[in-house]
């Protein structure tokens, strides 16, 4: 699906560029993908996915800890 129109940019990259580089912040995702560069409209939805995906990985983490 696509977050970022202007860009084209799904919630696809999004989440393999948090698990790739382990982007935990919307500034560390921007250096990597041009998200809400132009408008700016997808970036409270560019910032719940990448929410979703830190949650995500702190689990596995507490899991591979454990
Ligand atoms: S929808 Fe992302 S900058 Fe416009």
């Amino acid at each position: 699906m696509y977050v970022c129109l202007c860009e084209a940019i799904t919630d696809k990259q999004i989440r393999d560029v948090a698990k790739k580089y382990q982007v935990t912040s919307l500034k560390g995702l921007r250096q990597i993908l041009p998200v809400g560069r132009e408008c700016g409209k997808c970036l409270k939805q560019a910032r719940e996915i990448l929410d979703e995906e830190c949650a995500i990985l702190a689990d596995m983490c507490a899991i591979n800890a454990a």
